[in-house]
């Protein structure tokens, strides 16, 4: 398709597709050819994992594309995305939940990235059984998988878990900016705990099945990632504000504007992470995020009027309201801001996109995309 016909969201997304590209041709070069499976790829980094890869595969010679394969448990729905590519020769996408036993048939995959996991606040505590499931005996049979492989001599050459910027839980503030050697401050019971600890677990169920059995596990700890493929219904903060522009009314803030976070644009993080699964050191972890700037809620919804503004002619206003969730806020970290010089330094990882392009981004494809299915 020229770009002449193609939307102002699909303009962005054909960007963001060519500057992840990019930014990854090495490691994209390492996996031509290979098998890659993504748990939990028809989700809102499944956007742009799946598709990345798929926009390569287009560049190349048949002989060096990649095959994807999304396992999802699809809790909700098809997305309209992924049914599109469905004629794509390289994808296979299967409904699958990550808690069942793995597929009999499943085929001898080269590279893993397990990202199935319920991964927004509302959603985990309201089912966090089935959220400790995912990031704990989901991973554990992908982990025993990859074992098996190397027994059978057709070993997984990389394996990425997506941990989470949450295992570090609300830092003491002489550890914000904070680095990967920081252990964390996570309450174990909270309403909370089945995400921040079954990630914690998960994460040391890498290290050590790295450490005892020599395999190439390495681990993700994404800081706020945003923008096309984050379902407008996810609520999780920036869909809810782009919800509000978009139905033409004031943005409602639930907390008092004060906490802060950094906010990583997804284009930016998805060339992290396969970083972190081709050249990532086995048994280690790296933060993946932006260092600057770290915007408190009543600053980052004051920006986002503005563009909108600017955009849509936007003329509502930010308004606080408690919400009717009595554990919103509950174990909430107040500050939350990552020190990104490991992957930066290990693994070339160069975030670029600033924060206002990316949420000038993000409203274009909100705009396109105002409907999505709830949970
Ligand atoms: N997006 C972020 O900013 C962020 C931050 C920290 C951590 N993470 C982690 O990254 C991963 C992906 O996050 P996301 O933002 O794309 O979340 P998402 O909710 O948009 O997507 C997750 C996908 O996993 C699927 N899934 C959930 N449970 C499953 C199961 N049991 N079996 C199979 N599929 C299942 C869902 O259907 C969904 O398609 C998650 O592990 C999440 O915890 C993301």
């Amino acid at each position: 398709m020229s770009t002449a016909t193609l939307t102002e969201a699909e303009r962005v997304v054909r960007a963001d597709l060519n500057y992840i590209g990019q930014n990854l041709e090495v490691e994209f070069s390492r996996l031509a050819g290979k098998k890659l499976l993504i748990t939990g790829g028809a989700g809102f980094l499944g956007y742009y994992l799946v598709q990345a890869v798929l926009a390569y595969n287009r560049l190349v010679d048949p002989a060096r594309n990649i095959e994807v394969t999304v396992y999802d448990n699809l809790m909700r729905g098809m997305p309209p995305w992924l049914s599109a590519l469905k004629s794509d020769p390289n994808l296979n996408v299967v409904r699958h939940d990550i808690i069942e036993p793995l597929p009999f048939d499943m085929p001898a995959f080269h590279y893993i990235i397990h990202a199935a996991s319920i991964a927004s606040p509302i959603f985990y505590r309201k089912h966090p059984i089935a959220t400790m499931d995912a990031n704990v005996n989901g991973l554990r049979s992908l982990l025993d998988y990859s074992r098996l492989q190397q027994q059978r001599g057709t070993p997984v050459e990389g394996f990425l878990f997506f941990s989470t910027s949450e295992i570090y839980g609300d830092p003491t503030p002489e550890n914000i900016p904070t680095p990967e050697t920081y252990r964390g401050n996570v309450s174990c019971t909270g309403p909370r705990a089945c995400y921040d600890e079954s990630k914690r677990f998960g994460e040391a169920l890498c290290v050590n099945f790295a450490r005892e059995y020599d395999l190439p596990v390495k681990v993700a700890r994404p800081f706020n990632n945003y923008g096309p493929g984050l379902k407008i219904t996810d609520r999780r903060v920036l869909p809810d504000f782009a919800r509000d522009i978009l139905a033409g009314r004031d943005i409602i803030m639930h907390s008092d504007g004060t906490p802060t976070r950094t906010f990583c644009y997804v284009a930016d993080a998805v060339a992290g992470y396969y970083k972190i699964l081709v050249n990532g050191k086995p048994g280690e972890a790296y933060n993946i995020g932006v260092e600057s700037p770290e915007i408190s809620m009543r600053t980052l919804a004051d920006l986002v009027t503005q563009l909108a503004r600017d955009q849509f002619d936007y003329r509502g206003r930010v308004v606080h309201q408690v919400s009717i969730d009595a554990n919103y806020l509950v174990d909430n970290p107040n500050r939350r801001c990552p020190v990104i010089g490991k992957a930066r330094n290990e693994l070339g990882y160069n975030p670029q996109v600033s924060l206002e392009d990316g949420l000038r981004r993000a409203l274009t494809w909100y705009n396109e995309h105002r409907e999505a299915e709830d949970a």
